[in-house]
């Protein structure tokens, strides 16, 4: 043994090979946290005060090679200065630095997930084999920060800019065949060669019959272009990656701009300018926004799993009742996931709609290479299409998805409880009616709860499972472990008018629609608050749901909280919706649709559209564009915080989560909560001081003031 800690330890191996592996104690991954960072220094000098040693083995002791920095330790950063960053990157920098610099060649065997620091340790080395079962990729623009331990040095000068660029642009993972093809790695084995594999090259190294002096040079000296190759090259690769990213996400562009800077450096200067990069997008609030993203959707997965443990079975076979947009959807996703499902309708052509969906999806992936005809044959099989209630008692959940009627919904799902298994729990994907109320018709209201998907089932992440009053634990617990089996993110929350995510949508959408009354042009604000960051604006937003969905739901909000949600005048949505523009549906809102090429819709103008709701909107006027933001965020986040105050979501994190996996809240503002605490609640009080005129929906709630008084914040 030469070294050995609770990180990693070095051992000396037949024929002089030292051997470095990472098996972090007590963690089923391996990761660079502090105390992984300084053992690899102290293995380091031990490895220096070693005599003898050939050549270098780097593995990992577990089923992942190492998966990246702790992110965890990244929060305290984000309050500091540049200056104070820039150290954080040096001490593995100068470990890498070390390895790539020993007096004998070294070889990594990459067994699993080397994403990050994980993968640059790799680019330190001198020679990489994969396994066919891991993973590579440079993950850290999707964190709003770039590579910081030799990634943007290493990485290009081993792959060439183009590629390069493209791995930390997109942050993708890749398997081991796009990184043979790429050259990021030097041979792929399968798991069991995988030692032997990369023990040979070492060998082959140490013999002299592989040149590892001159990858070093090559690694850790200049790029290889001149200056109007650079010059080209760089212009157009900074406008894709520009275009692509959008302005609102820097650490994409940041990345093409220190590559660029450092191209004719050396490798000190280059890290240097490395460092600088990070530290100066680990300042942002982006940087901040997104590592909050990932750290709450770590908390998100593990509450769910917590929750799948609690349930007494596994979701094994399900079924779905409607075959509709959603009962449809429903179906596909479950059987791509591996659950087989039933699919009744009371209707031929209702199936027949569904299972074209299904079928219509699979062909594309199938087109896309990212399915075989057989497999997609398999998944089709696995969706049971169905009139009447067959075999219904062998299902583990069955998920409610027909029409949005009380009635209808009570005799269904009765009439579906008397032929499932006493202990199967069923489930509504209503959108607007109460689940306690929706329990009232069943004889086992504690095996019934809410699992509302968004639309489209298969690209909408968020599943909200609603716990009515008499919702067993179980009935919770087999929703989400079937959401977990889907794929899907589940955030629990308690039953109310609109749930959640609707709950807030739709004061959102009053906002849009008092200022489309004060002479607000609809375009105007889709304009700003896409600029803002919002994927579609409020009116595009409305057209997509469905304006006849959207004026029902409206109906019901109002219902349920009359103070703040019923408008006291006609709102051009109301008027869209008597004049039969129910929006994408039917190919014309406020805006209209035709299908190109393709068959997808794109949007139009028809300016007649203005002529239309003339009667109910006042003057055009022009609005600030901080006045239109606040008017429309404002009743969201004061809606969302009393969600938070009386419990129907549990933690801010959640909330924020469920807005940007439900409806697209701008990931870069880390969720409205996270957006409240970067302006600051003085500031949101300001703006509700402002717009008080407009009603209840703008006044803070009593908490909201005591946390302003006592300088409290969500996070
Ligand atoms: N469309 C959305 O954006 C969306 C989003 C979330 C939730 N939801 C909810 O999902 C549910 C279904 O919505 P949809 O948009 O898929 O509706 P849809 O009209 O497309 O489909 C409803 C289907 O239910 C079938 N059906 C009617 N009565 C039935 C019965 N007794 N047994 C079996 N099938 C029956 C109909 O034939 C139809 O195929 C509604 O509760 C809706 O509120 C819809």
């Amino acid at each position: 043994m030469i070294y050995q800690s609770d990180s990693l330890s070095v051992t000396r191996l037949d024929g002089d090979i030292a051997e470095l592996n990472f098996d972090l104690k007590g963690e089923s991954v391996n990761k660079f946290n502090q105390a992984t960072v300084n053992d690899l220094t102290a293995a380091l000098d031990a490895l220096d005060a070693e005599s003898g040693i050939k050549g270098l083995l780097v593995t990992s002791g577990k089923p992942v090679f190492i998966v990246g920095a702790d992110i965890t330790e990244f929060t305290s950063l984000f309050g500091a200065g540049v200056e104070e960053i820039k150290p954080f990157t040096g001490t593995n920098n100068k470990n890498f630095n070390r390895l790539a610099a020993l007096p004998y060649p070294s070889a990594v065997a990459i067994n699993g997930y080397a994403m990050g620091g994980g993968l640059e340790i790799c680019l330190a080395c001198d020679f990489r084999v994969m396994s066919t079962a891991a993973k590579v990729g440079l993950p850290e623009t999707k964190l709003g920060i770039l590579p910081g331990w030799g990634g943007t040095v290493r990485l290009p000068r081993i792959i060439g800019v183009d590629e390069a660029v493209m791995w930390m642009a997109t942050g993708a993972e890749k398997k081991a065949e796009d990184a043979l093809k790429a050259g990021a790695v030097d041979a792929v084995a399968g798991p069991e060669a995988l030692r032997d594999v990369t023990l040979a090259t070492l060998q082959q190294a140490i013999d002299g019959k592989l040149d590892y002096e001159s990858r070093r040079a090559r690694k850790h000296g200049p790029l290889p272009l001149n200056d109007t190759e650079a010059m080209m090259s760089f212009f157009t690769i900074k406008a894709m990656v520009g275009q692509q990213a959008g302005k609102n996400y820097p650490a994409p562009i940041k990345v093409v701009d220190v590559i660029e800077q450092a191209r004719g450096m050396s490798l000190e200067d280059a890290l240097d300018v490395e460092a600088q990069g990070f530290a100066e997008l680990a300042t942002t609030d982006v940087a901040a926004a997104l590592v909050g993203i990932f750290l709450s959707d770590q908390f998100l997965g593990k509450k769910a799993k917590d929750w799948e443990k609690k349930a007494s079975k596994p979701v094994q076979s399900a079924a779905v009742l409607g075959a509709g947009i959603m009962g449809g959807g429903i179906a596909y996703q479950s059987a791509l996931k591996g659950v087989p499902i039933k699919m009744k309708d009371i209707a031929q052509e209702g199936l027949d709609l569904g299972l074209s969906e299904a079928n219509k999806l699979l062909a594309k992936r199938v087109a896309r290479g990212r399915m075989t005809p057989d497999k997609m044959g398999d998944i089709l099989n696995s969706i049971d299409p169905m009139l009447g209630y067959d075999r219904f008692d062998e299902v583990d959940i069955v998920v409610e998805a027909v029409v949005e009627n009380p009635k209808v919904k009570h005799a269904v799902l009765a009439e579906t409880e008397g032929v499932i298994a006493e202990d199967a729990i069923l489930a509504s994907n209503t959108s607007t009616i109460s689940i306690t109320y929706l329990a009232e018709a069943l004889k086992r209201p504690e095996n019934f709860c809410g699992m509302h998907f968004f639309n489209p089932v298969h690209a909408m992440p968020l599943v909200e499972v609603i716990r009515g009053e008499k919702s067993s634990d179980e009935a919770v617990a087999r929703t989400v472990a079937y959401a977990n089996r889907m794929g899907k993110k589940a955030v629990v929350v308690k039953d109310c008018p609109g749930f959640l995510v609707n709950r807030v949508l739709f004061p959102y959408f009053g906002g849009f629609n008092m200022l489309v009354r004060d002479g607000a042009d609809f375009q105007a604000i889709d304009k700003v608050m896409e600029r803002w960051g919002w994927p579609m604006g409020p009116a595009y937003l409305m057209d997509v749901v469905g304006i006849d969905t959207g004026v029902h739901a409206a109906g019901v909000m109002a219902e349920g909280f009359p103070d703040r949600m019923q408008p006291d005048f006609k709102s051009a949505t109301e008027v869209m919706f008597e004049l039969d523009r129910y929006g994408q549906k039917n190919g014309k809102g406020f805006y209209e649709y035709v299908p190109d090429k393709r068959g997808k819709p794109t949007k139009t103008v028809n300016e007649e559209v203005y002529n239309m709701i003339a009667d109910v909107v006042g003057d055009r006027a022009e609005f600030e564009r901080e006045d239109i933001i606040a008017r429309m965020m404002l009743p969201m986040a004061i809606e969302l915080a009393r969600c938070l105050e009386e419990g129907i979501v549990e933690t801010a994190a959640e909330a924020d989560l469920a807005l940007v996996y439900g409806v697209g809240f701008p990931p870069f503002r880390g969720g409205i909560f996270r957006w409240m605490d970067t302006v600051g609640l003085a500031h949101i009080k300001e703006a509700s001081d402002k717009f008080a005129h407009l009603g209840k929906a703008y006044e803070l709630t009593d908490r909201m003031n005591e946390m302003l008084a006592n300088g409290e914040t969500y996070y």
